[in-house]
């Protein structure tokens, strides 16, 4: 497992081109599917979370192949096998967001329960609700959920709200399965996630009739069949909102190429509050921090709110400010890996139930610390690029599911990372 060697305190300065988006590729490469035939989505990260996806299209009977501008070729043609297998999908939650499609291809699916991870229990309810209400036979069987509709599906009005609200990848699921049912299909508390926007634009490119995107209520009249795509993938805002976190954090000023700030409006709106400026150009946006950061009370919410994503990178940022900051989790409870870390970092946070109180330090200092999750890790580099000596980073791995081999985005930029193998 390899670990991270990181020297503090930095200052970050220069461009950084953002990436494809993690959470918009992995439904759009599921939605490839749905059409029989050759697809080519573009612009997807090189991310061990993509590469898992794409293994388990291959498992399914698809060929996949990347061409030489990183784009990835599906063929869709012969689904001889549609079982999601734990093997594969314990490696991947999103891995769920095969059952749509491959329910409304085949007419049957055999996918493994997803299970937890280190941000909560993950379940998915609300996914096989919708599905049973667009007339699929649901059980589950020694942990997998196997699904038929040996007639095909049929539309209805589903509400697919949650106790957390919205569900992203369950909009997905049932958008995606939507497509070809016989009927026009309502699905009311939707994600308006800017990725589940992405699916629904690249599912109409396929052929499907989807209004109202981006909207809770959308509305799909299925279709008999939809075709092999090409599509571009949208950049990907947690990862940008990461990049701003860093220059703020570190009284650096960076430059974000192929950054969408329209679908950051609640993380910029943060930064700029707490004393970040951040100027919108074009397809690009440029962020710098002055040292003297105020404080925040964020509370995460579903699309257009604050990101849960980017809940744990804005704590280690909150934690040197000036004063004390409350940051409240809405949508996973748990997702507080990070805060003992982060105290072992001379941070100083108090969690209350769903509530971190954080009170703000003059400065951070490098530690020993373990990555947890995806965003938890990234608030760990984020913290040790402010914090005053050499932070090592355990588990590595979680970070690479989500930021394409970080160090080298970050040393170009003034970082010091070292990865080392254990
Ligand atoms: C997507 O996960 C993202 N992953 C997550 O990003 C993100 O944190 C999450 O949406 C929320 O924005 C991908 O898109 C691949 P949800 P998803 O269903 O769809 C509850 C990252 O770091 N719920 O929107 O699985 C659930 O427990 C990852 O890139 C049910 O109760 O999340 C949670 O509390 C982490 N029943 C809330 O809804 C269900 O059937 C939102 O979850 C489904 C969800």
């Amino acid at each position: 497992m390899d670990l991270f060697r990181i020297q503090g305190p930095v200052k970050l300065t220069g461009t950084v081109k953002v990436n494809g988006s993690k959470n918009a590729s992995l439904p759009i490469i599921a939605a490839t599917l749905l059409a029989p035939g050759k697809s080519i989505i573009k612009g997807t990260p090189r991310l061990s979370d993509i590469e898992v996806c794409c293994q388990l299209l291959e498992s399914l009977g698809c060929k996949i192949t990347k061409g030489d501008q990183g784009e990835l070729n599906i063929d869709s043609a012969n689904i001889d096998n549609p079982v999601g297998d734990y093997e594969i999908v314990r490696k991947m939650r999103a891995s769920i967001a095969i059952l749509g499609p491959l329910l409304a291809r085949c007419r049957k699916a055999k996918v493994s329960m997803p299970g937890g991870c280190a941000i909560g229990d993950r379940p998915v309810d609300i996914h096989i609700r919708g599905l049973r209400k667009l007339g699929a036979q649901i059980h589950l069987e020694n942990g997998y959920i196997v699904a038929e509709a040996p007639d095909g599906l049929t539309a209805n009005s589903i509400f697919l709200g949650g106790p957390f609200g919205s569900t992203v990848l369950g909009t997905a699921n049932i958008m995606m399965a939507a497509t070809l049912a016989k009927g026009k299909t309502i699905i009311e508390s939707a994600a308006c996630e800017p990725e589940v926007t992405d699916l629904a634009n690249c599912l109409n490119k396929m052929g499907a009739k989807i209004t109202g995107i981006g909207s809770p209520r959308l509305v799909i009249e299925g279709v008999e069949q939809l075709n092999p795509v090409e599509y571009q993938i949208i950049p990907d805002r947690i990862e940008a909102g990461t990049f701003m976190v860093a220059a703020a954090i570190t009284s650096g000023e960076l430059t974000l190429e192929n950054c969408k700030v329209n679908d950051m409006m609640a993380v910029v709106d943060v930064l700029r509050n707490i004393g970040v400026s951040v100027e919108s150009k074009g397809d690009a946006a440029v962020v710098a921090g002055n040292g003297q950061l105020k404080t925040a009370d964020l509370t995460t919410q579903p699309y257009p709110g604050f990101p849960t994503d980017l809940q744990a990178q804005f704590m280690a940022l909150l934690s040197m400010s000036k004063g004390n900051s409350i940051i409240t989790e809405k949508i996973f409870p748990d997702r507080f890996m990070h805060v003992a870390e982060l105290n072992r970092m001379a941070a100083n946070l108090r969690k209350e139930g769903p509530t971190v109180i954080v009170a703000g330090v003059d400065k951070l200092i490098a530690a020993p610390v373990m990555a947890s999750d995806l965003r938890a890790s990234a608030a760990l580099v984020i913290a040790a690029l402010a914090a005053e000596g050499t932070t090592i980073i355990n588990r590595v791995y979680h970070i690479d599911r989500g930021y394409e081999k970080i160090e080298d985005r970050l040393n170009p930029l003034g970082a010091n990372i070292i990865r080392e193998k254990t």
